[in-house]
């Protein structure tokens, strides 16, 4: 028989751009509406880097999502220049450091230059000893398709150089990385949706589709296989994270289109509807927020969300003020609504 209502208990995104100003006023309800807690991204202009900066920033999002039951797991911008005493005064106030290759993706510009595990040491040294967790952006600046792979070795000498750290590879989208998660205690994962069911066909082999165009880029049938297994298994080092990076529809589509894909507002439903169809509903509650609560050691805020089989119409987009965002999806219908 099949199933037609579902619940998923304190739905977790574990990688999550909310952006700031009108942006984070638009797209921060759609996130705390239906999340009991997201991990949020630094890389705003000018990128977090201050205790200051960071409690200002956590501020204008619990403005922002006025009401909810809803936490913000607040990271830095990683910097190789982070004394010990600076990372013991944020210990309590961030839930990790977020680590981005120089150039490699939006707003990525101060990243680090050198990901030589003995110039990153001393940050990491301090992190490691303080127990704050490390996530980063896995990718070289090789071509395209093999920047993640090519950065297996670069996670392996962290994993193996610090022991005790515990480091999360965002966003996988190879094989590889989902193989890499067994090789190391201290290596764990998060996966977006959008991974678990495109490839760069879909992107680029029709008709170009920037709303789906994002870094990583998406990969090989073979990878999205490897990653869609693990999800649906719900590999206990694998965790949710959207990735949901709104931009502008202008900035979307147009020449020099901005990657990112905007998911927020779908997400539970296409999830919902995905492990359905793979007969893995068992297994969600542990994808979206179990997994993360482990690996993270967070008690999130009671939310249950109940989902119900009945066609959901998705915007076609969503605006507030002068901003927009197009979501995945948009005005195609999908399988699965939130209750309302
Ligand atoms: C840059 C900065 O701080 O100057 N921001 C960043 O790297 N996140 C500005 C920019 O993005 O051009
Ligand atoms: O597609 C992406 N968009 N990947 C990232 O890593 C960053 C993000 C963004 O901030 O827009
Ligand atoms: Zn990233
Ligand atoms: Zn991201």
């Amino acid at each position: 028989m099949s199933i037609t209502t579902f619940e998923i208990n304190e739905p977790l995104d574990m990688h999550l751009h909310l952006r700031d100003g009108d942006m984070l006023k638009l797209v921060g309800p759609l996130t705390s509406n239906t999340f009991s807690g997201a991990l949020i991204m630094p890389n705003l202009v000018p990128p977090v880097t201050t205790k200051e900066d960071l409690l200002a920033y956590k501020k204008r999002i619990l403005e922002a999502c006025d009401g909810d039951a809803f936490e913000p797991y607040m990271t830095l911008f990683f910097k190789n220049d982070y004394t010990y005493e600076f990372l013991e005064d944020i210990k309590d106030d961030i839930i990790g450091i977020k680590l981005y290759p120089a150039g490699i993706t939006t707003n990525s510009e101060t990243g680090v230059a050198s990901m030589d595990v003995e110039v990153l040491r001393p940050t990491l040294e301090s992190m490691s000893k303080l127990g704050i967790p490390l996530c980063i952006h896995g990718e070289t600046n090789g071509f395209v398709m093999d920047r993640e792979k090519e950065f297996m070795p670069i996670y392996e000498s962290i994993a193996s150089a610090f022991p005790d750290l515990k480091i999360i590879m965002e966003h996988i989208t190879t094989k590889d990385a989902v193989e890499l998660l067994d090789k190391y205690d201290n290596l764990h994962a998060t996966v977006t949706l959008h991974h678990l069911l495109i490839t760069l066909d879909d992107v680029a082999g029709g008709m170009l589709a920037p709303h789906l165009f994002c870094k990583p880029i998406a990969k090989r049938p073979e990878d999205r296989s490897a990653l869609l297994d693990a999800a649906l298994k719900a590999h206990p080092k694998l965790m949710f994270g959207s990735d949901s990076a709104p931009h502008p529809k202008h900035k979307k589509e147009c020449c020099g289109c901005a990657a990112g894909v905007f998911t927020s507002p779908i997400a539970l439903q296409v999830l919902t509807d995905l492990f359905d169809k793979y007969q893995c509903l068992d297994n969600l509650n542990a994808f979206v927020s179990l997994n993360a609560q482990k690996i993270y050691g967070k008690n999130p805020v009671k939310k249950t969300i109940k989902l119900i089989k009945k066609d959901f119409v998705v915007p076609a987009i969503y605006e507030f003020e002068n901003e927009n965002v197009v979501p995945m999806f948009a005005g195609e219908t999908i399988p699965w609504s939130l209750e309302d």
